[in-house]
């Protein structure tokens, strides 16, 4: 009997450590033999801890699964309270476009064997068969775009750090994945750390980079373990190392743990951090693909960015471009979180409309009040109200409605939640996290609480004065995190205006 029971810290945070003993200790004391196996997530996060068992049929999902769940599994499992049928036929599973999460649990995260049996590192190998220029044309063809929140062109920037004079070379990996209601990033390192191996390795390869770092923040300890453990392997396999897979280029590759700063997620800061400075962004130009790390030309990327390419590379640029519309391709990775109640990761082409992931995906809200607002992109993201549903989730469209796709996270709110507070909460925020290098966000940030303090407390001018201020801290701040903070304000003014009115006008 195979069973799979997933070693992501989202399931082991609802028990899975203590699911997996419990069958342990069944199988044991039935005397029936059973091989557990630890796998990654399936990304069904109100399944969780999700348990499948191997039937020639497929796998049979049960979830979410307590210890008190377990002896059923040895008698019927047919008829299980929480059986959910066949893992890929559930219907949150089932309307996905898995490209970059294609074997995120469905193997083992570590068996090296198992990834390439799966289609790992083919990829790779079609980039060791080009010149760097020609990899470097397939990602621009692709049009993959950064994912971890400016969606600047991958190929492009790639191209730049390739035509740099300068060496030695790095790639580095931002994992810092700081923003509220997102867990990509960490999914993918814990359930197919090789993959963002795989990816890394190509880009070594297409602009000849030599060494790279993956930034990972210190509140993802599974993730952490999982990579330097990955990262071990690929080295004694040989696919990183001295030479990649035999290439005369080598690719070393370093697993480094952040200190826990959002501010440490903007690549100049990240930088800067993986230098041994404070966290403190850098004022551009240079652009760090040529003077990045240490001064070097360097590729900073988000880990899904990373970890797109090696899909790419081994289907081909125009497989992944048919997919998405306009100049939003390929898939993204959503992860809906929050108030709803099919929480998870759901990977789509671009284009699906923002009611679909949270009425029709989502299921709306988990407490069965009306959705009031969904927060996207982060703690610097807009606040949409139900009239947005038929925005398509593309990056120019939700820019032309004041918000951003960011790095796709999306935080559901219910008719419950406070928009006042909210805005508050992201001055507040912003003053909390701010590096200090600017003084519009710095101090910005701090009088942006205080005025919302005004406006809660019933003062009639505060109002302009808080749009004044965001303009401010809109157009002068050094960096997104000053600069984007007034889209979470202006957008909760602007859709829900009767919140900020002072209460004795309210009264009037
Ligand atoms: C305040 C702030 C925080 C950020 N946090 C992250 C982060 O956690 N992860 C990330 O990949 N990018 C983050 N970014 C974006 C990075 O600066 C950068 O655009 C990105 O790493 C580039 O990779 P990409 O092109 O693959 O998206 C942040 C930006 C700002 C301004
Ligand atoms: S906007 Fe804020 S975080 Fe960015 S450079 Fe200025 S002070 Fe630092």
């Amino acid at each position: 009997m195979k069973i799979w029971v997933p070693m992501d810290a989202a399931a082991r945070a609802c028990g899975a450590d203590a699911v997996a003993a419990a069958i342990v200790a069944e199988a044991e004391r039935r005397g029936i033999a059973v091989q557990i196996l630890r796998n990654g997530s399936r990304g069904m996060l109100w399944l969780e801890p999700l348990v499948e068992i191997e039937t020639p049929a497929g796998r049979m999902a049960f979830g979410p699964m307590t210890p008190a769940d377990v002896a059923g599994l040895f008698e019927a499992p047919e008829t299980h309270p929480k059986a959910q049928g066949l893992t890929e036929e559930i219907a949150f599973f089932k309307r996905q476009t898995r490209l970059t999460f294609a074997r995120c649990g469905l193997i083992d995260p570590l068996d090296l064997d198992a990834y390439e049996a799966q289609g790992g590192l083919a990829g790779l190998r079609a980039a060791l068969a080009c010149d760097p220029e020609a990899v470097v044309d397939e990602i621009a063809a692709s049009g993959l775009r950064g994912r971890g929140g400016a969606g600047f062109p991958t190929g492009i920037k790639w191209r730049t750090v390739l035509h740099a004079k300068a060496t030695p070379k790095y790639i580095v990996c931002n994992a810092d994945e700081g923003d509220s209601g997102s867990f990509a990033d960490r999914m993918l390192m814990e359930g197919d750390p090789f993959c963002l191996i795989e990816g890394m390795t190509i880009a070594a390869l297409a602009t000849g980079a030599t060494r790279g770092f993956v930034y990972i923040r210190s509140e993802y300890p599974d993730a952490i373990r999982q990579m330097r453990a990955a990262v071990e392997i690929a080295t004694l396999a040989g696919v990183i190392g001295p030479s990649i897979m035999g290439h005369p280029q080598g690719f070393d590759l370093e697993i480094r743990v952040g200190a826990g700063a959002y501010v440490c997620g903007e690549e100049t800061s990240l930088l800067n951090s993986l230098e041994g400075k404070r966290g403190v962004v850098r004022a551009k130009p240079p652009l760090p693909a040529l003077e990045g790390f240490m001064g070097r030309p360097t590729v900073v990327n988000n880990v899904l960015s990373l970890a797109a390419v090696p899909w790419i590379m081994a289907h081909g640029a125009q497989a992944y471009h048919d997919i998405g519309v306009g100049r939003s391709r390929g898939t993204i990775p959503l992860q809906i979180a929050g108030n709803v109640r099919f929480g998870g990761l759901f990977e789509t082409g671009f284009g699906i409309t923002l009611g679909e992931i949270v009425t029709e995906i989502g299921g709306g809200t988990a407490s069965g009040r009306p959705v009031k607002a969904v927060q996207v992109g982060g703690p610097l993201g807009a606040y949409h109200p139900v009239s947005d549903f038929g925005l398509p989730f593309c990056y120019e469209e939700f820019a032309g409605q004041g918000g951003l796709v960011g790095h796709a996270g999306l935080v559901v709110h219910d008719a419950g939640a406070d928009m006042l507070g909210l805005a508050r909460f992201a001055m507040e925020f912003c003053a909390v996290e701010s590096c200090g290098k600017c003084t519009p966000c710095r101090i910005g940030a701090v009088r942006g609480v205080e005025t919302l303090d005004r406006v809660a407390a019933g003062d009639r001018a505060a109002l302009p004065l808080l749009e004044d201020l965001c303009n401010t801290m809109k157009l002068g701040s050094l960096c997104a995190l000053g600069g984007f903070t007034p889209y979470p304000v202006l957008s909760a003014l602007r859709h829900f205006p009767e919140e900020f009115t002072p209460v004795q006008e309210a009264a009037e």
